[in-house]
């Protein structure tokens, strides 16, 4: 396992396959400085390639999500320092969004408290999300007389139907985590206390499919969005050759063989028992 006990701003926890990459600055409600931008690029770059990491979780130390940019540390102290400023935003957009777009493997938002500004980039960036239903939601740049900028406007307007992206940027009003449901910026809203339970429930789901297969999947989903009709037909024929070639599961044989000779699996039920664990 790689050693992740050196950052500061954020911390990693590794169980049960799932990797924990926890925003640590709970006395500032999580905001985003430099310093943890560096760190959670770092961080997530190692989880990649981490075998004991099957499914990336992104959350906040302390009760929130995150409070977006730090407007000091990030902002108003990096003023004056074009070379540290570009180098932090470089960092910001790299992990909130470059990295957890393609990431190799799933990953899930995990939002209790607060989630404000520039933290929607990680929240639109990840997989899914899971939210307590108290969650604050709010895209607060408007009141602060800037726009909600790095990719924030582009995400937020991909994601949503345009008149609740549109409300919610130009308003800025702030809505929970039931509003968060319904407008489908999130998949479920839970009560509190269940946010964490519901989280390893879907990491568990999701664990259990071929890693090759699910992230094909979620590729494509993701890529065919800006395809036409005729690109996608040839792009998703293409990649479904793609996962048949060196997939270690070998999931189309296995799960054909499970469901017509074994008949030990539906496919409508849930996953067939991967290759790997049925090798001695
Ligand atoms: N940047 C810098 N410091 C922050 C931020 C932030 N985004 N958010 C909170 N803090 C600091 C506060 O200044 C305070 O510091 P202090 O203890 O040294 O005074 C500490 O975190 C706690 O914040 P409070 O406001 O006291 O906590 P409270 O729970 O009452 O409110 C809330 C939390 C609602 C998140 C409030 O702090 C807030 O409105 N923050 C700004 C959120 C925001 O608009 N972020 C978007 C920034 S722009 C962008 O991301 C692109």
């Amino acid at each position: 396992m790689a050693d992740y006990s050196a950052y500061k701003s954020i911390k990693v926890e590794i169980r049960d396959g799932i990797g924990w990459a926890m925003l640590n600055r709970p006395e500032k409600r999580n905001a985003m400085s430099p310093e943890l931008h560096a760190e959670m690029d770092d961080a997530l770059a190692r989880m990649e390639f981490d075998d004991d990491v099957r499914c990336l979780v992104v959350c906040g130390a302390g009760g929130n999500f995150s409070a977006g940019q730090d407007l000091k540390k990030f902002f108003r102290e990096l003023e004056n320092k074009p070379f540290e400023q570009r180098k932090a935003r470089d960092l910001a957009n790299s992990w909130r969004w470059g990295r957890l777009w393609g990431y190799d493997k799933p990953t899930i938002a995990m939002v209790e408290g607060f989630c404000v500004g520039g933290a929607f980039m990680q929240l639109i960036g990840c997989d899914f999300a899971i939210a307590a239903e108290d969650a604050t939601f709010s895209l607060s740049e408007v009141n602060w007389g800037i726009l909600p900028g790095a990719l924030v406007a582009k995400a937020v307007a991909d994601a949503l139907l345009p008149r609740h992206a549109m409300y919610y940027a130009s308003v800025g009003e702030s809505f929970d985590g039931k509003e968060a449901e319904r407008i489908g910026l999130i998949n479920f809203a839970v009560p509190k206390d269940q946010v964490r339970a519901k989280t390893i429930e879907l990491a568990g789901k999701l664990m259990s499919k071929s890693p090759k297969v699910l992230r094909a999947t979620k590729q494509a989903v993701r890529n065919v969005k800006t395809m036409d009709v005729v690109q996608s037909y040839d792009y998703l024929a293409e990649k479904g050759k793609a996962i048949k070639v060196g997939d270690p599961e070998d999931s189309y044989n296995t799960g054909l063989r499970q469901f017509l000779d074994e008949k030990s699996y539906k496919p409508v039920e849930g996953a067939f028992k991967l290759g790997t664990m049925l090798k001695p």
